[in-house]
């Protein structure tokens, strides 16, 4: 796991979060800190993507302050639904908290969110990056009795919540990449990883996990190997309060639909946001070799559909990347 960070850092971010200067030797007066561990913290800070201005003779500023997380305003807004929110400052993974407090018992509708990863997980075994502060990132919980093959395309449905509740911001119109990847003009905003566990025909878990940009910083972007997107540069500013509860609003009514019918209820509505229906794609599996064919959108296990001369085949699976063919 990665180093914990300075126990003063989220202090000190809060403090500067008014947008105006302070001085390095009035903070370490009020924190009881010597001036260089205050500009250790800063560096820190910044580091980890948080935008701090630095002006010798007046101090430090944040010229865009953040909107910090607020536990009690989030589930105050949320309190006509079955969501139980926990807003922590930081942890290694919110997927990785809430699959341990799965295996504990926690209940269903559980939600774990965080201003700060420092082990993000990404599908396919890859991390997540992203800023402090500069990023919605949250997981939630969702507990299921007739076991995990009833779980077939819970991932897409996930994708269409946070797509809608994009959409209600921004007139850029989000769509999906199959399975389950966020896109504004064809570029990555928010990303989701499902994790789950238990019997196949009996009790069983997911943890969907959802990651949205806000801020994505240039120097996270570089070890990052696709297009991506972030809201600042959609022009949407974000209240990501509010963000999380429109998401989890329209999880909320996605996971209805999907606990009565399964993922067929919101096919259609999932094909609309398609962002491949009918591009010639190909598909890339470890060890197998390569599909070239037309996306034709998903079959009612969220199965992806992809035709060639042959005919119409079903492609499952996280291990699975689509890819455009231009
Ligand atoms: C992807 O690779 O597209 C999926 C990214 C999922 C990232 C989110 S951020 C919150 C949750 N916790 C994690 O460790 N990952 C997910």
């Amino acid at each position: 796991m990665s180093a914990p960070v300075n126990p003063f850092l989220f202090a000190l971010l809060r403090a500067l979060s008014d947008g105006r200067f302070h001085s390095g030797q009035l903070l370490a007066q009020n924190f009881n800190l010597s001036r260089s561990s205050i500009c250790n913290i800063v560096a820190e800070a910044t580091e980890l993507g948080v935008r701090i201005q630095a002006v010798q003779g007046r101090g430090y500023r944040m010229p865009v302050p953040p909107i910090w997380l607020d536990q009690h305003q989030i589930i105050q807004r949320l309190a006509d639904t079955p969501f139980n929110v926990q807003c922590v400052e930081v942890l290694a993974s919110t997927n990785a908290s809430l699959m341990q407090e799965a295996l504990d018992g926690a209940p269903d509708g559980r939600v774990l969110c965080t201003e700060l990863q420092l082990a993000g997980r990404g599908r396919r075994g890859r991390g997540w990056n992203s800023a402090l502060g500069g990023s919605l990132m949250f997981s939630v919980l969702c507990r299921f009795d007739a076991g995990l093959s009833v779980l077939s395309g819970l991932s897409l449905a996930a994708g269409l919540a946070v797509v809608r509740a994009i959409n209600r911001y921004s007139a850029h119109g989000a769509s999906l990449k199959w399975p389950n990847d966020v896109l504004v003009n064809h570029r990555k905003l928010a990303g989701i990883l499902v994790e789950v566990q238990g019997d196949m025909n009996g009790p069983a878990f997911a943890v969907v996990g959802i990651g949205l940009n806000v801020h994505l910083p240039a120097n996270m972007r570089e070890n990052i190997d696709q297009a991506v997107i972030d809201f600042d540069e959609m022009g949407v500013t974000i209240d990501r309060n509010q963000l999380l509860v429109d998401c989890l609003h329209e999880f909320h009514d996605v996971l209805k639909a999907f606990r009565g019918q399964g993922f067929v209820a919101l096919r259609e509505a999932w094909m609309a946001l398609d962002a491949y229906a009918g591009r010639p794609v190909k598909l890339l599996r470890s060890g197998q070799p390569e599909v070239t064919g037309i996306a034709a959108g998903v079959d009612g296990n969220g199965a992806l559909l992809v035709r060639d001369a042959d005919g119409t085949r079903a492609y499952h699976g996280g291990e699975i990347s689509l890819r455009l063919v231009r």
